[in-house]
């Protein structure tokens, strides 16, 4: 049976405050969506001075944002009421992330919720970052391709998270693997530090690392020794702090030399965990996936030992925290009955997927 839902989605779990509109068709087991609004205000420039993010001010900049953001969605009266006759559920990440960011987000949702009387849906921050995949600009029938196939391989990485899932259908999930220590966004924004460049530390050394030699240090790829799907990546960085106390390299070339040891242990980890568990679809997902030398070598490490695989990526837009991710997967939660009376919904600034 088709059926077409609209969800508000909000999001703030970090230094992104989000707010979205989405159209999701469910059709079988198929899911188009279609993003009819989509607000980031980033708070990076109010960080940068910091070098990384202050929780109490992403917080109190959230709290001054979010009801900006909705007032941009509908201004006049007459829009709100529109607005609110079109929505059926308001979709909230509730966590992971930074648990007076959520707070925000979660109060302004749940008092919308409750306003309104529309169902709530919490969402789970990573989730969002996997069905980003499923996002396009396009609407969804220009775009009829973009589907998960399961099983679904999902190579989750973002500041906080570095895991491999494994989907035997939607909004289900078996941990594979995931990092011992720091995730390989926090490798990278340690090693930008290291470097001396601004916050946020990744897209920025790995603008740096396009001038550099790949191959000019030869860093730890580090566990891959082990049978395991399992990732570490303080050493990396452990690494890049000692070479830098011992020898004068040029910084392009450390920058470079970095990205490629986290490329090439990600998507050798993402190869044995296909060979394994023999996937139909497999995507990336989270901040980092924005990068662009995991992105081709993820394709590539795909294209030649699995071309009989799907592979997906978010469209850029999409990769980085935003809330029409969050309305996605909000409407596949909706679709299956996951709402909850907004007074039984907490932060949870650790929760499993
Ligand atoms: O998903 P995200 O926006 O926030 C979290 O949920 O954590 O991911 C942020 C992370 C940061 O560590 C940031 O440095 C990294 O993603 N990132 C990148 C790139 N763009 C963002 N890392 C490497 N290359 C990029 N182009
Ligand atoms: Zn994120």
């Amino acid at each position: 049976m088709k059926k077409t839902v609209t969800i508000l989605g909000i999001e703030s779990s970090c230094d992104e405050t989000g707010v979205a509109l989405v159209r999701a068709t469910r059709n079988g087991q198929a899911y188009a969506f279609e993003v009819l609004k989509n607000f980031v205000y980033t708070q990076i420039p109010t960080h940068r001075k910091h070098g990384g993010v202050v929780p109490e001010v992403a917080a109190r900049e959230h709290a001054i944002r979010l009801p900006q953001l909705l007032d941009e969605l509908a201004a006049t009266p007459k829009a709100k009421a529109s607005l609110k006759k079109s929505v059926d559920a308001i979709a909230v990440t509730y966590g992971p992330g930074l648990i007076t960011s959520l707070l925000v987000g979660l109060e302004v949702g749940k008092t919308i919720s409750a306003v309104w009387q529309k169902p709530f849906v919490p969402v789970n921050h990573l989730e969002g970052h996997i069905y980003a995949n499923l996002l396009s600009n396009n609407a969804p029938r220009r775009t009829p391709n973009k589907n998960f196939v399961f099983p679904v391989l999902a190579l989750i990485v973002s500041g906080a998270h570095t895991e491999l899932v494994l989907m035997k259908k939607h909004l289900s999930y078996k941990l594979l693997g995931s990092t011992r220590d720091d995730a390989v966004g926090e490798a990278f924004d340690k090693t930008a530090k290291l470097l001396n460049l601004p916050y946020p530390g990744g897209p920025v050394l790995s603008k740096l690392a396009e001038t550099g030699n790949a191959r000019a240090i030869k860093f730890p790829r580090a566990m891959l020794d082990q049978d395991n799907l399992d990732f570490s990546f303080s050493g990396l960085k452990t690494a890049v702090a000692i070479h830098m106390q011992k020898h004068s390299s040029k910084p392009a070339d450390v920058a470079a030399s970095f990205e490629a040891a986290a490329v090439e242990t990600l998507v050798e980890k993402t190869a044995r965990a296909a060979a394994r568990y023999k996937p139909h679809t497999a995507l990336i997902a989270g901040g980092v996936a924005a990068n662009i030398p995991l992105r081709k070598a993820f394709q590539r490490m795909m294209q030649k030992n699995f071309p009989e695989v799907t592979v997906l990526e978010p469209d850029l837009k999409f990769t980085t925290d935003n809330a029409a991710m969050i309305a996605a997967a909000g409407a596949v939660r909706f679709f299956n009955g996951y709402t909850k009376p907004w007074q039984k919904v907490e932060v949870d600034p650790r929760p499993r997927l």
